[in-house]
């Protein structure tokens, strides 16, 4: 199987990472083999899930000074496997300005995977620059958060217009997997009103589970612990749970 699935928006703040971090771990749930690949300098996925990136991560791997199975790292849920990154990735794009296919970098990385695992969850940076372009190369589906507030489709033209690009030239396999409606506030109309919007929009293409807005799960990268192992009856655990279900029976 090894299905690949970037989590990407150039907007920051829209859930890309609580979404990597609970989508992998509810997948492994369900017993998937599942690596979680933390694409962000920032390194919210690898503090979220209570890991720390001190040796070798997806930067040593994206370089060459590692192999990719010396970068991967168990983590507390079974059958969920990390790659971290940390500060290290900041300076990946300007070191590989002369190197061929530097685009291609992940994507050959993964290919030695092989059919390890059932799915690969890549969380994106906040642009749409070398990490993100290497995602959507190394992908097959692509999962858009959007948030549940004003302006959430501005500069989505930016983001489908870069997967034009990328499906025309350098993979013709990706997919938009699906639009992700997160922190819904059924208490707002705004909520209400882009939820409408956004389906209008996209229509079969938007997620049947909507993120609502969940305090436990703003509370959970704190503890380290993705929301199944911190609040498994909380609101936010059971919608990402369903999600996984939704992406395992859909097909993705
Ligand atoms: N459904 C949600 N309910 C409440 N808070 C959320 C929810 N999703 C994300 N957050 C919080 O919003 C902030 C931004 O989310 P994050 O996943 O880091 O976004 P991104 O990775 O797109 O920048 C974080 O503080 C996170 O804990
Ligand atoms: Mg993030």
């Amino acid at each position: 199987m090894n299905k690949i699935i970037c989590i990407a928006n150039q907007k920051g703040g829209v859930g890309k990472t609580t979404t990597a971090i609970n989508l992998a771990s509810s997948l492994a749930a369900a017993e998937k083999q599942t690596l979680l690949i933390d694409g962000d300098s920032q390194g919210n996925a690898t503090s979220g899930m209570g890991m720390t990136s001190n040796g070798n991560n997806l930067y040593h791997a994206l370089i060459g000074q590692a192999q990719v199975n010396e970068v991967i790292l168990a983590t507390a849920i079974p059958h969920l496997d990390i790659i971290t990154s940390n500060q290290d990735l900041i300076g990946v794009e300007v070191e590989f300005i002369h190197i061929e296919e530097r685009e291609k970098r992940l994507r050959n990385l993964l290919k030695s995977l092989d059919k390890r695992y059932d799915f690969i969850i890549i969380d994106c940076p906040p642009s749409l620059g070398f990490m993100t372009v290497n995602a959507l190369v190394a992908a097959d589906f692509l999962i858009v958060p959007l948030q549940c507030e004003y302006f959430a489709m501005e500069g989505l033209g930016y983001l489908l217009n870069t997967v034009r690009l990328v499906k025309a030239k350098l993979n013709p396999d990706l997919a938009l997997g699906g639009i992700l409606l997160t922190m819904f506030d059924p208490r707002n109309l705004l909520s209400h009103r882009v939820t409408e919007d956004v389906k209008k929009h996209f229509g079969e293409k938007v997620f049947k589970t909507i993120i609502p807005r969940n305090v436990r799960l703003s509370e959970s990268p704190s503890h380290g612990l993705p929301i199944i192992l911190y609040d498994i009856k909380s609101r936010g655990a059971i919608a990402y749970m369903e999600l996984a279900q939704e992406i395992i029976e859909g097909g993705l």
